[in-house]
């Protein structure tokens, strides 16, 4: 299983739900009484799911630390707000220590494209949830990189193929989410793409910088050398496509220094909303 940090989910999440939260309006969460957000991580959704409902909100996540950090912030998040106690719990998805029907909406965002097998747990969150199911998950084989560094998306493009072909998940499965609902047993309401872009523009903060000089160095393509090389990728062609990348890293230092550098990246996501079937 990939560990995630809390830094790295609340940067990749940042801004996500800020500004409309329209794509969720298919959760009915103004009337829900008890919601179990699974894969909560350091609880980028769940603080959203508390803020939208006056009902129970529980974060639920394999990883105890990242537990310690959403409660934490959901605490202060609603002592600010004066709503109601998020709680965590731990557990894994596929075997949730929950009683059958006692949620009415079960949530998860980006956590079906970390699992081996997505169904079995679709099929738990239903056993868990009397009403709803919903799934924001993101299809990363449709990410767009646009660039003020010509050959930074092309080059992005390539090794995100190698990484895709390679890793033992279906991290595309947002774009195909409905299809794990109906094999789960669900009857699927609706499905709609939400576009999360992430912008690095002047001032640079210390994160770009970072990412910039891993880029230079090819520290960042290394860190996915081993899972690109099961992918048809050969070894000389990974090594090709680092001189390019770390020659790519250079140009965009270059950029940075002059503060001519921007970059989008758009993710789509797809929240599906599926309900039990009585
Ligand atoms: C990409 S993160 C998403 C976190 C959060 N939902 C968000 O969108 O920011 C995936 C999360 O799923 C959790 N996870 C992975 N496998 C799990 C499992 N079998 N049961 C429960 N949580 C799991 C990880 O610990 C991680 O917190």
């Amino acid at each position: 299983m990939r560990a995630f940090s809390e830094a790295y989910l609340r940067r990749t999440r940042a801004g996500m739900w800020a500004d409309s939260r329209d794509a969720l309006a298919d959760l009915e969460l103004a009337s829900r009484e008890r919601i179990l957000d699974v894969g909560c991580g350091s609880g980028e959704l769940t603080r959203v799911l508390a803020e939208e409902s006056s009902g129970t909100v529980i974060g639920c996540d394999v990883d105890r630390s990242l537990l310690e950090y959403t409660r934490g912030s959901t605490e202060n998040d609603i002592e600010a707000s004066s709503k109601p106690s998020v709680s965590v719990v731990q557990g894994d998805a596929t075997r949730l220590p929950f009683a059958t029907d006692s949620v009415d909406l079960l949530t998860c965002q980006a956590l079906l494209i970390n699992l081996p097998d997505p169904v079995t747990a679709v099929e738990e969150f239903v056993r868990v949830s009397s009403d709803l199911v919903a799934a924001i998950e993101p299809d990363n084989g449709a990410v767009t990189i646009d660039s003020t560094v010509p050959q930074e998306a092309t080059l992005e493009h390539r090794a995100r193929n190698a990484y895709l072909e390679g890793v033992e998940t279906d991290v595309t499965l947002g774009v195909s989410a409905r299809d794990v609902f109906e094999t789960a047993g669900l009857d699927v309401l609706s499905t709609h793409r939400y576009d999360h872009d992430r912008t690095i523009s002047p001032p640079y903060d210390e994160h770009a910088l970072t990412v910039a000089r891993r880029k230079a160095t090819g520290a960042g393509l290394a860190d996915d050398r081993a899972t690109m090389l099961q992918s048809d990728l050969t070894g000389a062609e990974y090594d090709d496509l680092r001189s390019e990348w770390r020659a790519m890293g250079r140009d965009v230092i270059e950029a940075m220094q002059d503060g001519r550098y921007e970059r989008t990246e758009t993710v789509p996501f797809y929240v599906t909303v599926g309900r039990v079937q009585p």
